[in-house]
């Protein structure tokens, strides 16, 4: 199981320190949201180019933006290694995932609690990840929808059939108990932020999750 905390929990005042406290997972999760897809304001193309310097971990992107196409360059650009956009946020999913894919970055969708599987499955052959949120998106600290767990059944079942290769991702409300409920449903990353961060000792959070 791969964890990718994020840093949406961090201190935002001292990032070089919170990264730090998290150097052990494969994964660093970035939030992006824009007021307008979510009801909140978060992370900049700005900052994942500072937070490029201090770390070679992946650096996986998850924009919670309208019109994704119109800044996933400028993501790229700041040093994301991986970008997820949501099927919500475009009526042309097709073409932004050729836009990631041409510059070499993967790629994944997202989808929220309340969009079926059914939205993103002719995509699945096409993407690097799904990231199937297990909260409403928008801030951290929430509580995990068991909902969401016969959607990664659903996704991983077209994951045999169509891209073994696809990685399944959830995001929101993840512990020690969720993340096992996730696994048994067929999750390979865990998205953690205030379970990671909001402990005296992030680094054996992680090794709990994993
Ligand atoms: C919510 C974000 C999540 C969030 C998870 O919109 O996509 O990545 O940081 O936070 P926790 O782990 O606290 O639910
Ligand atoms: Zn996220």
């Amino acid at each position: 199981m791969k964890i990718a905390p994020s840093i949406l929990s961090a201190d935002f005042g001292n990032l070089e320190r919170s990264i730090k406290l998290v150097k052990d997972a494969e994964w660093l999760h970035i939030d992006v949201m824009d007021g307008h897809f979510v009801p909140n304001i978060t992370i900049g193309p700005i900052v994942v180019k500072g937070l490029r310097k201090y770390t070679k971990q992946v650096l996986d992107t998850h924009l919670m933006i309208s019109d994704p196409a119109k800044y996933l360059g400028n993501y790229i650009e700041a040093g994301s290694d991986r970008i997820t956009f949501h099927i919500e946020a475009t009526s042309n999913p097709l073409e932004i995932i050729k836009m990631i894919r041409n510059t070499g970055t993967k790629v994944g969708i997202s989808i929220k609690p309340n969009t079926c599987v059914d939205t993103i499955s002719e995509f699945i052959p096409l993407i690097d990840q799904v990231l199937v949120m297990s909260v409403e998106p928008g801030f951290g600290g929430q509580k995990f929808m068991t909902s969401s767990l016969d959607k990664i059944k659903a996704i991983s079942a077209l994951r045999d059939k169509f891209n073994s290769e696809l990685l399944i991702v959830v995001d929101g409300g993840i512990n020690q108990e969720t993340a096992l409920l996730c696994k048994e449903a067929g999750a390979n990353v865990l998205v953690a932020g205030s379970y990671v961060f909001n402990s005296n000792n992030p680094s054996e959070k992680i090794k709990a999750l994993r």
